[in-house]
């Protein structure tokens, strides 16, 4: 499985949620080659307690700017962020009894995974904050695009 590559495809017009995106892509990348490694389990677990702080605190921002905007897609989308934090939580913890395979697939699902959260469930909100017109209001966040 090859990592993530980032483009300008991915972007959701709001440049903090991007670079947090592309902090993440990043760290799952690094927890693809962690998995080879000889000391793998240290070294997954040191990466996964990082995707998951990462994420919480993603996740609670984008919510937030949900909840100031008034988003309608705000409760499907914290479903979704509870789901996929979940998911890490769970495998972090079981992470001492898996093997190579169970890796390879939980690897191959959060590498899908949080590839689709950003294509449709983020992408999803792009529009909605481009017409909520963010600027002069950086405490939501600031645009990448005009
Ligand atoms: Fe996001
Ligand atoms: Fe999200």
């Amino acid at each position: 499985m090859t990592g993530i590559v980032w483009e300008d495809i991915h972007s959701v017009g709001i440049r903090e949620f991007d670079r947090d995106h592309l902090i993440i892509v990043n760290l799952i990348n690094k927890l693809q080659d962690a998995c080879a490694g000889d000391k793998a389990h240290d070294a997954m677990d040191a990466v996964l307690r990082a995707i998951a702080a990462q994420m919480d605190n993603h996740f609670r921002r984008e919510e937030d700017m949900m909840a100031r905007h008034g988003y309608p897609g705000l409760a499907a989308h914290r479903a979704a962020h509870r789901e996929l934090a979940q998911k890490v939580a769970d495998f972090r913890r079981r992470s001492d009894a898996i093997d190579e395979g169970i890796a390879g697939d939980f690897l191959a699902f959060l590498h899908e995974r949080w590839s689709s959260h950003i294509m449709e469930m983020d992408m999803a909100y792009k529009a909605f904050f481009q017409e909520a017109k963010l600027d002069g209001r950086a405490d939501a966040a600031s645009r990448t695009t005009s």
